[in-house]
């Protein structure tokens, strides 16, 4: 037998049809509240001519069509004023048809990101951004948490990694994933390390990892032997090389010789954060429906 046939090869983790069953369960629960007369309703802000921002955001409202959704894409130019945003997003809180909304990052230069996700309704803020919404996740209340460390979780929950009692490596720290996913994470009992650029011995920490992820941006850094052997590797980085290859934050073809699982760069985790919005869409109108709200 050659080496190439007895080398372990990883499972591969299906992101894009992971993502679909999960759009699939969302576009029942949109459904059923459309049913009742209460149709959900996203709405979703893009301010400029941001070339990336546009596919994404081109990609949330068909997604959210194809799930039963009422999307109102509002499309605003690049040099609209902090106060006329101000009051797009005062006025999206105000209209009882819009369960959902989101302000498509980064925002042209000059207005206060911050400033604006702090005037979305809680309760509608559906990229789970909002000061309260963070706090809801540190305290382990009710709320609305961010798309991609979601979609971290649910991809584990359907690729058979269980969480409780055992460790998880994050590499990364941002607000918009590291963060969020330590804390999920944590809150399924998990024993979780959060690692960055100056952890010592980040190679090391990562080979501790049952369950490692990488959401760092930087192109192939987390190598093969990082990995223990069986670990389930999920790779949260979209990087695109000078030679316009798309790679992950994980030397993916070293990665299938140690790991147990890993996902794919494209078709990975990046699939399941649009699938999580919808999610938090649905959630958003289910709470806001119920009688009395
Ligand atoms: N830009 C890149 N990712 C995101 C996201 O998850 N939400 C928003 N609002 N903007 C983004």
């Amino acid at each position: 037998m050659t080496d190439s046939t007895t080398r372990a090869t990883a499972r591969s983790i299906d992101g894009k049809s992971i993502a679909r069953e999960v759009r699939q369960a969302v576009a029942l629960r949109c459904a059923a509240l459309a049913a009742r007369g209460q149709p959900p309703g996203l709405a979703v802000v893009l301010v400029g001519d941001d070339p990336a921002s546009q596919v994404y955001v081109r990609n949330k409202d068909k997604a959210a069509q194809e799930a039963g959704f009422q999307v109102r894409t509002l499309k605003l130019d690049a040099n609209t004023t902090q106060a006329k945003l101000l009051s797009v997003v005062e006025e999206l809180n105000r209209d009882r048809a819009v369960h959902g909304i989101l302000v498509q990052l980064p925002l042209p230069r000059g207005l206060d990101a911050a400033a604006i996700v702090r005037a979305i309704d809680p309760r509608k803020d559906v990229d789970g951004l909002h000061p309260e919404n963070v706090a809801a996740l540190v305290l382990g209340s009710e709320g609305l948490f961010p798309c991609t460390p979601l979609g971290c979780i649910e991809l584990c929950d359907r690729a058979g990694a269980r969480l409780a009692g055992r460790r998880v490596v994050v590499v990364g720290r941002s607000m918009l994933v590291g963060k969020p996913l330590a804390l999920l994470a944590l809150a399924r009992d998990a024993t979780v390390t959060v690692c960055h650029s100056k952890t010592a011995d980040l190679p090391a920490v990562c080979r501790e990892a049952d369950i490692l992820i990488a959401a760092v941006g930087r192109p192939e850094m987390v190598r093969g032997d990082w990995i223990k052997p069986g670990a389930t590797v999920l790779d949260v980085g979209i990087n695109r090389l000078p030679d316009g290859r798309l790679v992950g934050d994980v030397a993916h073809a070293e990665a299938l010789a140690t790991a147990g699982a890993i996902t794919p760069v494209p078709g990975g985790v990046g699939p399941m954060t649009i699938a999580m919005l919808l999610a938090n869409t649905a959630t958003a109108a289910q709470r806001l429906s119920a009688p009395g709200v």
